[in-house]
């Protein structure tokens, strides 16, 4: 199958479509689904439960769902940073529970809460906590791409000025010019948690933003960011890695080795699951 089979001119814009119908149906079944929810979160936890967010696409393998995404921000140094929800108090079933939710995030109408990071453990992480200080700022890893390693040492900030040639960027791995991918950690500085993300600089979310008002809010120059953790089993997935994701048709999609699972980073969805509660603190 040749590229321009796999990806017709107009693909990216039409997929984005697809995930704002995709949202107001779902919207209905948020509701239906909040009774069942609610008994099966009776634990002494904070928050948790029905949660819609958004994520980039699960399109193959055993995944259930898309991979969260995080609001990105980048300030007057270049420096990239994923927007943390604002803290408050709230009292849930007679309790004082302290949560990160922004409502209607920039006017989007979207409520953006760190619930939607709540599963595979990552409830109970530190820098999951909603007032766990950190300036959220994306820094690098090891680096997963021979650019990011010669570039960055682990801790480094991302910045900007470093993913210019995204219009180009490839690695032999799928078609070049799609976007320029880093892989990095948020809110895990002075943690035993890591919490893993990747992020894309590509001119297919800069276009798609254009005409997409949830892309235009939560994406910054092209950059668009997620968490990093496969809604399967909690691999880390990488795009853009692994050479056997051709074999698969995910070459120029995030691929997860555990059980092949695929995720669509320019195609950003609603999805609807059940938020794990963060361990009780004991406030
Ligand atoms: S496909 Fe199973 S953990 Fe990713």
């Amino acid at each position: 199958m040749s590229d321009s089979d796999k990806y017709p001119s107009d693909s990216g814009r039409r997929r984005f479509v697809k995930g704002v119908v995709g949202g107001a149906a779902l919207a209905g079944v948020g509701t239906t689904g909040a009774a069942a929810i609610n008994s099966a979160t009776t634990s002494p936890g904070a928050g948790g439960g029905a949660t819609q967010a958004y994520a980039i696409e699960n399109t193959g393998g055993p995944a259930p769902r898309g991979m969260p995404q995080i609001p990105v921000e980048i300030d007057s140094d270049g420096f990239i940073k994923g927007v943390w929800p604002e803290v408050k108090t709230e009292n849930q079933g007679g309790i004082e529970v302290t949560v990160a939710s922004t409502e209607d995030y920039k006017g989007t109408g979207v409520t953006y809460s760190s619930e939607w990071f709540q599963y595979c453990g990552v409830e109970s992480y530190e820098g999951i906590q909603p007032d766990y200080e950190s300036d959220n700022y994306f820094l690098s890893d090891s680096g997963a791409y021979e650019w990011q390693s010669e570039t960055y040492s682990a801790g480094d900030r991302l910045n900007i000025n470093d993913f210019s040639d995204y219009t180009e960027w490839g690695n032999g791995i799928g078609r070049a010019g799609l976007g320029k991918p880093a892989t990095g950690t948020w809110r895990s500085q002075d943690s035993e948690d890591t919490i893993p993300i990747q992020i894309i600089r590509s001119p297919l979310i800069e276009e798609a933003a254009q005409d997409n008002e949830w892309l235009a809010a939560s994406t910054d120059q092209g950059v668009i960011a997620w968490l990093n953790k496969c809604t399967h089993f909690c691999c880390v997935p990488g795009y853009k890695q692994a050479a056997d994701a051709a074999k698969f048709g995910a070459e120029n999609d995030v691929y997860c080795q555990c059980h092949q699972s695929v995720y669509d980073p320019f195609s950003v969805v609603q999805t609807l699951f059940t938020a794990r509660p963060r361990p009780h603190s004991g406030e």
